[in-house]
């Protein structure tokens, strides 16, 4: 029997479109069904969906997004931190679809171009050698963060010398979900009920002027937290210790801005006691802060620096490790001939890099620096952090105004002199009404018991004035709206 292909062909594609015409036309209360019946959401109490379904998107476009019922939302936490483009860009989407048409899938242990370009653009953004491992998302980059330290440790120690395997974090910090990433988090109700975590993790007080300053120069609290991170180390004993890790703006934790001279003291320890330096940029890089990577904002240069979210804005599932030159130096042998060599970096993702997200992370990158996204969300973000100061702070509630960039967070108090948290009720009150007036903003849920009272302003880079001024004026309406008490 001939077989005729393009009948074929064509008789499939048919019948995978009358499939996808077949999906598009579930109504919405059956899909609401369906999403009761087999979707578990996240960080979300279900029962409550009984009485009202989680809102369902649609489609988007620039920093806005429309949902099922037809509703658009101004969105002001760019979907979880992560869309700095904004979206529906169709050249996004088009280099997508022709890398799956010419080249899907290939793992890492071989090599393919857009993951080549990827690393190479990444180094050059950074400004120095190196050498960059690709994952899938922003725990995954921190996990493999912290097998790199911990092998580079192994590999380079003085004979006799006992493991370098502890690391150091900050409280509030967040760093992801998965086992070693959550022992790197400090926020108890992230952990609750999933401890014990992994050994050797340990944390410290982060940089919170506002909270814990004690009426301090920033100078004076700089030094008094250098000085805990460095009796931290001594007690603990440096040639234990493996990493120190921190997201140089803390994103999740509340959006705390560190004093001027924190990273570079924290960088100084490091090097005294051959403890290597992790950042976290999975929220802070790619233009978010006003510079193309959070740290540059102080000049400090890391060891190991881990990417997500903004690197595809989303678009994609790709994360990136990064480390210098020095580092992956010590992962390199040449064992001979019947000798078995373990200095080799012994981890693989495989959906870590592939050509379809590497393609993506370039063409987005190349967006951020074609559209002077970083630039915009430093003039933009200061545009907005001026406005809110003005707008809100004479509120009674209104603790503190503060971020970079496109980076902001709005600490709400039950007055300003005792810096009490504003309870739950109101805070939600204020989310509540800026959903109202169709805005979305974010706060910092399930994190620091008792602390969980920072909104969270974190748009696409792309915000025009006339969206900031609408998203000013709707958090100003929203916050007047409590009674001040
Ligand atoms: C600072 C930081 N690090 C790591 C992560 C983990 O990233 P992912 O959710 O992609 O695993 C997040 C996620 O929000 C984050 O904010």
């Amino acid at each position: 029997m001939v077989v005729d292909f393009s009948t074929k062909q064509k008789a499939e594609a048919e019948a995978s479109q009358s499939a996808a015409t077949k999906e598009i036309v579930i109504d919405q209360a059956t899909l609401e069904q369906m999403d009761a019946g087999s979707l578990w959401h996240a960080l979300v109490q279900h029962k409550p969906f009984a009485q009202t379904p989680p809102k369902c998107i649609k489609s988007g476009t620039g920093c806005y997004v429309t949902d099922s019922n037809g509703d658009e939302y101004f969105d002001g936490v760019s979907g979880l931190w992560c869309v700095n483009v904004g979206y529906g860009r169709q050249e996004l989407a088009d280099v997508a679809y022709e890398q799956m048409l010419n080249w899907s899938y290939s793992p890492l242990t071989m090599s393919h171009e857009p993951g080549i370009r990827l690393a190479h653009k990444l180094l050059e953004l950074l400004g120095y050698e190196g050498k960059v491992f690709f994952s899938t998302s922003g725990s995954e980059a921190n996990e493999t963060a912290f097998k790199v330290a911990r092998q580079y440790h192994a590999q380079t120690a003085a004979a006799g010398a006992g493991p370098r395997y502890k690391f150091i974090s900050r409280y509030r910090g967040y760093h992801g979900h998965s086992m070693g990433a959550l022992s790197a988090t400090a926020q108890a109700e992230r952990k609750l009920k999933y401890e014990p975590l992994v050994p050797g993790f340990m944390h410290v007080n982060p940089p919170y002027y506002y909270r814990f300053g004690d009426g301090l120069s920033e100078e004076a609290y700089t030094a008094r937290l250098l000085q805990e991170l460095e009796m931290t180390v001594r007690y603990e004993g440096a040639e234990s210790i493996a990493a120190v890790i921190v997201e140089p703006i803390i994103s999740g934790g509340g959006v705390i801005v560190p004093p001027d001279g924190y990273l570079r003291g924290v960088r100084e320890i490091c090097d005294r006691t051959g403890i290597l330096l992790i950042y976290d940029e999975v929220v802070n890089g790619f233009g978010r802060t006003g510079q193309m990577f959070g740290h540059q904002h102080w000049g400090v240069a890391p060891d190991i620096i881990t990417f997500a979210k903004g690197l595809t804005s989303g678009y994609m599932p790709l994360s990136a490790t990064v480390v210098k030159q020095h580092i992956f130096e010590a992962f390199l042998d040449e064992p001979q001939p019947g000798e078995k060599s373990d200095r080799h970096f012994r981890h693989i993702s495989t959906y870590g890099g592939t050509p379809v997200c590497t393609a993506v992370g370039l063409r987005n990158i190349e967006i951020v620096e074609r559209e002077g996204l970083a630039e915009q969300a430093a003039e933009m973000g200061d545009y907005l952090l001026t406005r809110l100061k003005e707008l809100l702070l004479e509120h009674p509630n209104v603790g503190d105004v503060r971020g970079k960039g496109l980076l902001l967070g709005i600490e709400l108090v039950t007055d300003k002199e005792s810096k009490t948290p504003l309870d739950d009720a109101s805070i939600a009150a204020v989310m509540k009404h800026c959903l109202d007036q169709r805005v979305m903003i974010g706060r910092n849920t399930n994190t620091i018991p008792g602390f969980t009272n920072v909104l969270i302003i974190c748009p696409p880079l792309v915000i025009t004035r006339a969206e900031a001024d609408r998203l000013a004026d709707t958090l100003h309406q929203s916050i007047f709206s409590l009674s001040g008490t």
